[in-house]
């Protein structure tokens, strides 16, 4: 698709009966396809009586010219007509690419909502990243709670490529709510395509990797650590022949997200979870060794409700660099509001760590050229008081893209 804007509507055919459609499709969201020149689409219809379209074109006229794809019923009743930009080309980029980052965020006490649907609408973002855990939980009430939470992200979902990684409280039914809801990730492991959950086999969105720009994207499940071992050795390899494969001089950023965090300062308690992450189970097949091989920048996850953006770390240890630092630099990010409100840090702040708040609020990361990183977080705490405050930024600097 050479076209830079789309607009996009989904749409159930508009009955032809004179009630008035009752139930238009509801909890649209997209995400990067396979390639830069898909989109991939997904809903939710309230009936399966028959056929379901995706009208797309480049003008609100001109919708109903291409018909993308059928399921679902014909009487139900037509979305809004929705604008997406095209997901950029794998390579150099013409102008800076602009992502807005979260984790943990709950249908209720969603404190970052109102702010990042703003960003959205002023056309501030061009992907969001949910580190996992959604809703609290999305299996609730009977899923309820999950379709609340995918209206809730609609208004951003349906415009812009909504991509995740799966996290603890995903867990009910093995992973079903997260597997079925979130079936249009780019699912690319070709050794492990499916994955199995309670509402039986899936396309694999527990890990995967996608391009955006120039920007390599790989999502894991730090879950597996815990209650997958028999996944544990496919993860890893697939983690570690897609990072093995990826044409630095192409892609030169390579990014790394999951829930868990690999280091963490908050409390005791969150160490033994980050290090079986970092390290393996049983000392074998952990993230860490993969991350620092194929110098990978950044590891980004939640899990933890606050924020801590550290500095390069490896095995422990930091040199406290932001620009060509020697090894992955890491980020919490998990405070952008659930019922589980505040984690707060009892312990000092590491040296590692360049800057901790347990405020609630979300990330932007800018991405300006090959060289060139902009990390921001934003605080929006009603309990603080605080609406849409830049407390924290730096460039992260890297000449040269490769293994440590
Ligand atoms: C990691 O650090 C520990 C001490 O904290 C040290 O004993 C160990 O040798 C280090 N491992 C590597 C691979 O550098
Ligand atoms: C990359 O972007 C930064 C920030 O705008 C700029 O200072 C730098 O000169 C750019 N580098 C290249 C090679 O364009
Ligand atoms: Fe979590």
């Amino acid at each position: 698709m050479t076209l830079s804007s789309l607009l996009l509507a989904l749409l159930i055919a508009p009955s032809v009966r004179s009630s008035e459609p009752s139930n238009p499709p509801s909890q649209i969201h997209l995400s990067v396809g396979l390639d830069p020149s898909k989109m991939n689409v997904q809903w939710s219809s309230a009936q399966n009586l028959g056929e379901s379209h995706v009208l797309y074109g480049s003008s609100a006229d001109d919708l109903s010219s291409k018909v993308l794809h059928k399921v679902g019923d014909d009487t139900s009743g037509w979305s809004d007509v929705y604008q997406y930009k095209a997901v950029p080309e794998t390579g150099p980029i013409g102008e800076p690419l602009r992502f807005g980052i979260w984790g943990d965020m709950g249908t209720d006490n969603a404190q970052i909502l109102d702010s990042v649907k703003k960003e959205v609408e002023k056309g501030n973002f061009d992907m969001i990243l949910h580190v996992g855990d959604f809703a609290y939980n999305m299996n609730d009430d009977e899923g309820r709670n999950g379709d609340a939470f995918m209206n809730s992200i609609q208004p951003m979902a349906a415009t812009l490529p909504y991509m995740v990684d799966a996290g603890n409280h995903e867990a009910a039914y093995d992973f079903s709510h997260y597997t079925e809801r979130f079936r249009n990730m780019p699912a690319n492991a070709e050794d492990t395509p499916t994955v199995v959950t309670g509402n039986g086999e899936a396309p694999n969105n527990w890990f995967y990797s996608h391009d955006f720009g120039n920007v390599h994207f790989v999502a894991i499940s730090t879950e597996i650590y815990f209650d997958y071992p028999d996944l544990v050795e496919a993860q890893y390899n697939f983690v570690s022949q897609d990072l093995a494969s990826v044409d630095r001089s192409v892609t030169p950023w390579v990014i790394v997200h999951g829930h868990r965090p690999l280091y963490c300062s908050c409390d005791s308690d969150c160490d033994s979870s980050a290090d079986t992450v970092r390290l393996g189970p049983d000392g074998k097949f952990g993230m860490e060794e993969l991350l620092h091989s194929h110098g990978v920048d950044m590891y980004i996850c939640g899990h933890e409700h606050n924020y801590e953006r550290m500095y390069d770390v490896y095995n422990g240890t930091s040199t406290l660099a932001t620009v060509n630092p020697p090894s992955t630099v890491y980020v919490v990010t998990g405070d952008a509001g659930g019922p589980e409100e505040h984690e707060k840090f009892d312990r000092p702040k590491p040296d590692r760590a360049a800057f901790r708040t347990d405020a609630y609020g979300y990330s932007r990361m800018t991405v300006f050229n090959d060289t060139h990183l902009y990390w921001e977080q934003v605080e929006t705490d009603t309990d603080a008081g605080v609406e849409d405050v830049v407390i924290d930024e730096t460039w992260i600097v890297v000449e040269e893209h490769g293994p440590f």
